[in-house]
Order: C-alpha cells, then structure tokens, then sequence
C-alpha cells in the first residue's frame, strides 16, 4: 500500500458494524450430492470459515439419496475443494474445524420420513439457536421446491410467519420458472408453506463485488449521479460475454437459451442497479421497490418491435483463441436443427423521466472472443463549436465503463492534448482498478451470498414481483419468437462478436458496439 492509499484507508467508512452478527444457524442443503454443493457451496462456506465470518457454531447437514456418511462424504467434499478453492493450498487446521460440523442426512425427497430423521438429527444439536435458525438450500430441480417445502411444514421444521417473523428460510437457486406463468406458480408453491420474506432467490451476479459496488458508485459520489440521465448520457451499452460455448450443458440450454439463461436473471439485474432510482433507503424492500419499478418501466414490445429491436444468434462452428469449437448443433443433446438463440441482442428503451429516449443495448452470448462482463455509459459528444467542429465527428465522446469481470475496475474516457505544437487531440482514459487498490481478492459471489441469507438480510436477492417483472419482459420477446426458425442472418461463428444483425442493430441509431478489449 502506497502513502496516498494509506491515507485513503483513514476515510474508510464500513457501514455494516452496526449490523446483528450472524446468529448459530443450520444451513440444511437438499439435493447435496449435486454438482453445485462441491463446486460453488462448500467452497463458500469453508472461505467464510477461513475468514472467521462462519456464524459460531453453524452446522451443515447434506441431505441426499445417495449412500454416504458423514466421514465418506467429508472426503468427498475436500477432494472436491482442494481441486476447486479459490484459496490455495486448502488449510487442514480451518478444514479440520469445519468438516467436524457437516453431517449427511441420507434421505429420498419425497420420502416423508427422511424428513423425520432430519428433523431428529437438528432436535439433536446442542445450541437451542442451532435449531431454531435453519436455511434451506433448495439446490434440487425447482419441480421439487413444492414437495420439500411441502415436507419441511408437515414435520414443522418450516414455519409459514406473517412479515417472516421466523429464523426459517429458503433458498432457492435459478432457474425461476421458464416463463411468467410457471414463475407465478412456483411462487404460489413456494409461498403456500413459507411467507415471501423468508424466500431468497438467487442470481449469482448479486453477489459479484463490482455488480454490489454499482449501487455504491453511483449513490455515494456526487460527480456522477448528476450526469446519470438523458441530459448527459446518448445510450448504454451491458455485454455479458462469454467465450465457453455450451459444452455438455446442451440439455438444459435446449429448454433455456441465452434469453432464460442470461438476460432474463443476470443481464436485468445489472440494467436495474444502473437504471434505477435512489432508493429510499438501503433496507433490502426500498432497494427492491425501485429494481422492481425500473423494471416495470422498461417500454414493452409487440412482435413487429421486437422483429426491430432484438437480435438472437446461434453460434456455428469456429475458433476461440485458437481453438476449434463445434456447432451449437453439434454439441451433444442438441438438436440437429434446434433454433434456440446462443446469443442476444437487444434495444430497449425506460420510460421514465430520467431515462426517456436513451437506449439500452444489451447482449450476451457464448463461444464469443472473449469472457467479460461490461456497462458502458456513453455520453453525449460536445457540441459541434471549438475543437468539435474541427474535429467533426472524429471527437471522441466520453465514456465510462464499469468493468464486472475480469479486470474489475473502471474506465473514464475523455480528451487530452497530444504534446507538442499542433493542436492534436486523442482520448485518454482515468482507471481504476480493483486489484491496484485493494489486492487481489475476490471473494466468489456464493460467499457473499450464503452470508447475507445465514443473516436473514435479502436486499441481494430477488423478489416475487422482481421474477415476474422479469418474465414479462423477456416473454412478450420469446412469445414473438414462437414458430420463427432462425434464418442466415442469425448465425454467427464461434469466435465472433454475434450475427452482423447485432451490429446492424446500433449501426441503425448511428451507433456502434464498443467490445470489451482484451487486458494485458
Ligand atoms: C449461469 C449460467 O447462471 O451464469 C451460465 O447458467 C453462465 O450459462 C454463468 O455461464 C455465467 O456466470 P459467470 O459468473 O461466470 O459470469
């Protein structure tokens, strides 16, 4: 840390001191054996434990079909965690603590007495907290959330509290339904044996630093805030980019596509903290209250706008960074002839005050040249007088871009003077990065995550009406969509910034695509 960094630590406020530490809890995790325990949850839970923000004492029970113990499957997990941790080598002293308090509840979901020896098992942990502060991870398929609710109420572990006045939760994962009317019925399933506010519904991107920092940036410095509008801004670019293609999840991207997969969740949460009005406060209902009001802002479109406004590509076969990718059609449990969009592109338009007239682009796509998640904010251009009007359109008009991942940080974009005795200008860019001035750390978003739902506070997760908003936007596109194979104009290769119709798409306003560069 450099003098000036040092000194900027002294005006470190943390705002969170005042908050309730996180109580004794039990994190009871349905359908355990799956991937998502290994990959994302344990490694989370043991990086809270190694940074000692673990509630004191927690518990952690798996509950599965599969033959497993408690030891077999505490083997299992820290094979699986010296492969995936963030934090290398794994500490055995923190690990040893850690695994003594995971247990493995061997048990069918829809066998009623497995909920039985569940609940026997938490009667049996010795801190009166540990078994009244339970979390339910619902890491299964969402056609099971009925039943394991269903389960959890009839043995009384899980009680239905007006204002969820109890220590229960639940935490559900996406996909959220595939549409609106099979969101509303999920939520209605969930919400028969839980109230809404004892429901945590996950998307990832909430727990990422740099989307959690957007709210922060903007609302708490005053040189931006005041530029954040149609007065100042032309349009908005968010690209959420990937350079994977599909691989072996051509199963579960068949029923999804890029629309349900990335932009109905993560794409429109990053668009609602940009967007959105100050809250309130930043109790989790008044940051809720305006995602959920910029997303019902957002100007709904009919099948001829959407024909006008959205893009979908699907990727065929090419190269990324020099190595060889299949088709989508090719890759395995696809159709050979399946019109489902890899890609998508997309203009909307907000119909509020501050937002009335500038566009949002957006797209998100895979097997594209590279991974990075981006929001740039373009501003107008000066008008044309002094330097302008020389310059013509040449003048390059300033931008900010928020960089999500990877390279977190942030570009400003202005004009500088070359020296020396001509009059040259050329832009030049302020960053900010978040490894220069904090280190590299970079907690996984699940830490964040399982943190803030051990402590009951849900502003990063999503609400009931947040879900559907959601839906309905994406499904008046997809709706549109219906009996429309994808024509030439919609492929792109792999290794491609997505189908010339994206690029049609902002060439059309005058405007063009800014890609996310390649960092050294
Ligand atoms: C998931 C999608 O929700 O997000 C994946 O299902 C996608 O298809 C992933 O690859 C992207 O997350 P991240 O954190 O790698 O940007």
């Amino acid at each position: 840390m450099n003098d000036v960094q040092q000194l900027d630590e002294l005006l470190a406020s943390r705002l969170d001191q005042a908050r309730r530490p996180v109580e004794p809890c039990t994190v009871v995790i349905f359908g355990a054996s799956g991937d998502l325990t290994s990959r994302k949850l344990i490694p989370a839970l043991y990086h809270l434990a190694l940074e000692r923000l673990m509630p004191r004492p927690f518990r952690i029970i798996g509950f599965a079909r599969r033959d497993k113990t408690d030891e077999s499957w505490r083997t299992e997990l820290r094979e699986a965690l010296d492969k995936l941790s963030r934090t290398q080598p794994v500490k055995d002293d923190v690990w040893a603590e850690f695994a003594s308090s995971i247990h493995y509840c061997q048990a069918d979901i829809s066998d009623a007495s497995g909920y039985e020896k569940l609940k026997a098992m938490v009667a049996g942990f010795p801190d009166e907290k540990l078994r009244r502060n339970l979390l339910f991870y619902l890491a299964t398929s969402p056609s099971q959330f009925a039943e394991v609710t269903a389960h959890l109420s009839a043995v009384g572990m899980l009680q239905k509290a007006e204002g969820g006045a109890t220590p229960e939760r639940v935490v559900v994962e996406k996909p959220f339904g595939h549409d609106l009317v099979s969101a509303q019925q999920l939520n209605g399933e969930l919400t028969r044996f839980s109230h809404e506010k004892q429901i945590f519904r996950i998307d990832h991107y909430l727990g990422k630093e740099t989307v959690q920092n957007i709210l922060t940036f903007r609302f708490s410095n005053a040189i931006f805030e005041r530029l954040w509008n149609r007065e100042a801004i032309d349009h908005v670019q968010i690209t959420v980019a990937e350079k994977l293609g599909v691989g072996s999840r051509g199963g579960y991207y068949e029923e999804a596509g890029a629309m349900r997969d990335m932009l109905q969740n993560h794409v429109l949460q990053v668009l609602a903290l940009i967007a959105m009005e100050p809250p309130a406060s930043l109790e989790a209902e008044n940051v809720r209250d305006e995602k959920v009001k910029l997303l019902k802002s957002i100007r709904p479109m009919t099948p001829a706008q959407v024909a006008e406004n959205v893009v979908r590509g699907q990727y065929f076969a090419g190269e990324v960074e020099g190595e060889l990718r299949p088709a989508y059609r090719s890759e395995p449990k696809v159709k050979p002839n399946s019109s489902v969009e890899t890609f998508v592109a997309m203009r909307l338009l907000i119909d509020n005050w501050r937002w009335s007239g500038v566009p949002f682009y957006l797209r998100t796509g895979k097997n594209l040249p590279l991974s990075a998640s981006e929001v740039r904010i373009q501003f107008k251009p000066v008008p044309s007088i002094l330097f302008n009007a020389q310059h013509g359109t040449r003048l390059d008009a300033n931008s900010l871009t928020l960089r999500l991942q990877p390279n977190e940080g942030m570009t400003l974009r202005f004009n500088g003077k070359v020296p020396g005795g001509a009059t040259e200008l050329r832009p030049v860019r302020m960053n900010f990065s978040y490894d220069t001035e904090f280190g590299a750390y970079t907690p996984e978003a699940y830490e964040r995550l399982l943190l803030e739902a051990m402590a009951g506070d849900a502003t990063l997760f999503i609400r009931r009406d947040e879900v559907e908003a959601a839906w309905g936007i994406v499904d008046a596109i997809r709706n549109a969509w219906i009996g429309k194979p994808l024509t030439n104009r919609e492929f792109y290769g792999a290794g491609t910034w997505g189908p010339f119709a994206a690029d049609d798409l902002v060439a059309r306003d005058g405007r063009e695509w800014k890609n996310p560069q390649k960092q050294k």
